[in-house]
């Protein structure tokens, strides 16, 4: 078994948005998502893990600067991850030789982005950080259970192309799990542009915003219960189907109502910037002259845009975008993915 590993995982789109939880600390949602993981090579999280008998402690680095392991969340994978590893273990023929499962942990993550953007740099690092201590310790299963104790948008990044997380009734979260809806190979027409409004900490981190909606917003309720189940079923059509209408207006929309749910906050939050809102009317101006949905816009807790097409539209609504916003400007950094999933990059 090796005692080094380094692994690669990618960043995840929600096109149905998770915004509130049921159990704070099981990471517990109050309603299920869906979201497109992107191609390896763009936005992700690179993470290497060593275990050694002369680590005296478990470390952690992110993005060069160590961190605090006892942070409850990082200690929640690790200890699930390490629990597993020795159920696994007992009984088989390994248990007698000498085991890295006593050693210590050194962990090192680096991000190819700005962190907490709204970029979902921790649903990357956090689905990383799990994948690459499983494989260190041999573990295959549960992965997405316990990413989502990580970051609940993090179990979504274990999988690659179009994934669904199911909320789940059980209090344990034994339910609440992502599931792969469609591979990557699927809808290799789908591209996906992320125009950088500003690399800028957000105001309110996610943590904090989702648990203030929750407390305050009666719209969040409504869409829970009344909104979300029947999108998400409709959207899953829409993928099979690769209908590119239906898939867009729905992301568009989704995304719209959980900024309205953050504006019913109170008090209020504001993810979106005046860039943000320019873009949301290019898109729509964009899909007017044509008479059908051929770019649609989502927006996590941020000002970024990630803007989905088909392939054959990506140079024309880049010229678009480059009338609106010149070189100079800020919105100037676009980067184009197709959806993949977690990677290992070496064993050692
Ligand atoms: C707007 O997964 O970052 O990106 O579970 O508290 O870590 P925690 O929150 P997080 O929230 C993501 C919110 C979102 C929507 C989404 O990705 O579904």
């Amino acid at each position: 078994r090796p005692a080094a590993v380094t692994c690669t995982a990618p960043i995840n789109i929600a096109v149905i948005k998770y915004w509130g939880k049921r159990n704070e600390e099981l990471i517990l949602p109050i309603n299920s998502s869906l979201s497109v993981t992107l191609h390896q090579d763009q936005l992700k999280t690179t993470t290497s893990a060593a275990a050694s008998r002369d680590f005296k402690e478990d470390r952690i680095w992110l993005n060069g600067r160590e961190e605090n392991i006892n942070q409850p969340r990082l200690q929640s994978c690790l200890r699930e991850i390490r629990r597993l590893a020795r159920k696994r273990r007992s009984g088989s023929e390994e248990e007698s030789t000498p085991c890295i499962l006593s050693y210590r942990v050194h962990i090192c993550s680096e991000n190819n982005f700005p962190t907490a953007a709204g970029l979902a740099s921790s649903a990357a690092g956090y689905a990383c950080l799990v994948y690459t201590l499983a494989t260190l310790y041999g573990v295959e299963t549960e992965l997405s259970e316990i990413a989502r104790q990580g970051s609940g948008s993090a179990c979504r990044s274990i999988y690659g192309g179009f994934v669904q997380w199911l909320m789940g009734e059980r209090d344990d979260g034994k339910d609440s799990l992502a599931q792969q809806i469609a591979p990557e190979s699927h809808w290799p027409e789908l591209q996906v542009l992320v125009l950088v409004v500003s690399a800028e900490r957000k105001p309110v981190g996610s943590t904090a915003g989702m648990q203030t909606s929750v407390e305050t917003s009666p719209l969040l309720k409504h869409r829970a219960e009344a909104v979300v189940p029947d999108r998400v079923k409709e959207m899953c059509e829409a993928i099979r189907q690769r209908d590119f209408e239906r898939f867009g207006q729905l992301t568009m929309k989704d995304s719209n109502q959980f900024h309205a749910t953050c504006l019913d906050t109170f008090p209020p939050i504001f993810y979106l910037n005046d860039i943000s809102r320019c873009i949301i009317h290019v898109v729509h101006l964009f899909n007017t002259y044509y008479g059908q949905t051929k770019v649609a816009y989502t927006f996590d807790a941020g000002p970024n845009a990630v803007i989905f097409c088909l392939e054959q539209t990506v140079d024309e609504f880049v010229s678009a975008l480059r009338c609106c916003f010149p070189p100079e400007s800020n919105g100037d950094m676009f980067l184009k993915g197709l959806p993949a999933g977690p990677a290992v990059l070496s064993k050692e």
